[in-house]
């Protein structure tokens, strides 16, 4: 018999930072011979369009003129295009939770009723809450893909051991380590995710968080954007659960700017500004494309890097408070850091790390811009908003020593910022930062070099496809 050419569907769960990993693994397998039809929503799709001003409708027209066979398709999320998603975020996730598996199943239903090659694998991220369903209806198997550490993923796997020992679920959470997760040596209650930290698990994102890893549980495969020799007991651990394949770090070709748009936002070009300054002198900011950031704390952390004197580019997205507050940095603050500072809506992340002028990242610690972080030995200030960002904190303060806290939500103060940032950039705490970074560095180049263990793993996957 003909060996099937394996055709994957793609899915990305609709938000930037798992766009983002999903476009260039979707690219990735295409590169490898498979056929990918990818999906986005048709808010994302037209998000993304609107950010790069494009008049194209399919944004891998240049992924097919090189070669690939790669697919587009858009379904909706249950929303009206103009719904602020942003603004009204349990709105939305109610709308993921309950509307958008309708429309999946539906353009499914097509595509396997109509498409050559057949469609063979449904490799779809981990957060949403119907793939295994929907897969299991259609005949087809279902590859998890995970955007975040093993470790988080580990915890959610984990959830009703948590909640049988007290840690999670409880009106009144045990507040001691964790030590009986399988491949977590000791965790403390204060690093898990944050919704694994709340009380109240009645929220639209714990019922979605519920039902995915019943689906996830469900999974042939996981495929995780990590690296084993960065979490190794962890991936260890999983692996007898099942099939657990760490491929990461998945980025653009080349680490620059990617081919495929997957901005929601449009991009300001730093590059001529970076150029005018010293190499390690600039302070990267980034609190990411989703959670919102306080007032307060954006104001204490202005004040910081005011009174630090620091280079800074800052990416204020025009939300990061709320799309009700356009302009929520402090009067003033523009005027008093011109020539030293840059405050941008957006901007192309791996094009501003890589450039040698920045020396450090002001992070909210998403996983992808961990990731990149490492990649360019950059060392991270971490100050972690929502979901695993707590848990990402933990592994490049705690664990890799890659970074500094600079401080809790609503407890961060101008002093404690400007006096990190310092010991960053200039200091001992800096020094030893850099020292480390290369290390774990090294860990993410020698897994995607031949025979390295993220690419064997890449390939066993690959061949598990043909199979
Ligand atoms: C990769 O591993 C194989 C099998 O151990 C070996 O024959 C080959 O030389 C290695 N290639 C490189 C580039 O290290």
């Amino acid at each position: 018999m003909a060996k099937l050419k394996p055709h994957a569907v793609v899915m990305a769960y609709p938000l930037q930072g798992h766009i983002i990993p999903a476009v260039h693994l979707a690219l990735r397998l295409a590169a490898y011979g498979c056929t990918i039809t990818f999906i986005n929503t048709e808010a994302v799709h037209y998000q993304t369009l609107k950010a790069t001003g494009a008049d194209c409708n399919d944004p891998f027209v240049p992924a097919r003129e090189s070669g690939l066979d790669i697919r587009y398709e858009t379904v909706s999320d249950g929303l009206p295009l103009s719904f602020d998603r942003s603004l009204n975020h349990d709105q939305f996730m109610y709308s993921v939770l309950h509307v958008l598996s309708a429309h999946v199943e539906e353009l499914l239903r097509r595509l396997v009723a109509t498409t050559e090659p057949p469609i063979t694998s449904l490799i779809i991220d981990t957060f949403f809450v119907w793939p295994a369903t929907i897969g299991e209806k259609l005949g087809l198997p279902y590859i998890s893909f995970w955007t975040e550490p093993a470790l988080i993923f580990t915890l959610y796997y984990h959830m009703e051991l948590l909640r049988k020992n007290g840690h999670f679920g409880c009106q009144d959470n045990r507040k001691d380590a964790i030590t009986y997760i399988p491949g977590v040596p000791s965790i403390e209650p204060k690093e898990l995710t944050s919704y694994l930290q709340e009380t109240d698990t009645s929220s639209v994102v714990h019922q979605i968080i519920f039902k995915a890893f019943d689906e996830a549980k469900r999974a042939k495969i996981i495929l995780c954007n990590t690296v084993e020799e960065l979490e190794s007991s962890t991936i260890s651990a999983l692996k007898l659960e099942k099939p657990f394949y760490s491929i990461g770090p998945i980025f653009p070709t080349g680490f620059t700017r990617s081919t495929v748009a997957t901005s929601l936002w449009a991009e300001s070009d730093c590059t001529n500004w970076l150029n005018t300054k010293e190499p390690g002198s600039v302070l990267y900011i980034s609190f990411g494309s989703y959670a919102h950031v306080s007032k307060r704390d954006l104001c204490e952390i202005a004040q910081g890097i005011l009174n630090s004197k620091v280079n800074f580019i800052w990416v204020l997205r025009p939300d990061v408070v709320s799309s009700d507050e356009p302009n929520p940095l402090p009067p003033g603050f523009l005027e008093e850091t011109k020539g030293h500072g840059l405050v941008v809506q957006w901007c192309c992340q791996v094009e501003v790390l890589s450039h040698p002028a920045v020396g450090g990242f002001l992070t909210h610690c998403g996983w992808n811009s961990i990731l990149e972080s490492v990649w360019c030995s950059v060392p991270m200030l971490c100050f972690p908003l929502l979901t695993d960002q707590f848990t990402n904190r933990k592994l490049v303060v705690r664990d890799w020593q890659i970074g500094l806290a600079i401080g809790e939500l609503n407890e961060v103060a101008a002093d404690d910022v400007a006096e990190k940032l310092k010991d960053l950039m200039s200091g001992k705490k800096g020094e030893r930062a850099r020292t480390e970074i290369k290390k774990v560095r090294k860990f993410l180049q020698d897994a995607v070099e031949i025979n390295g263990s993220s690419q064997k793993n890449f390939d066993q996957f690959i061949l598990d496809l043909t199979k």
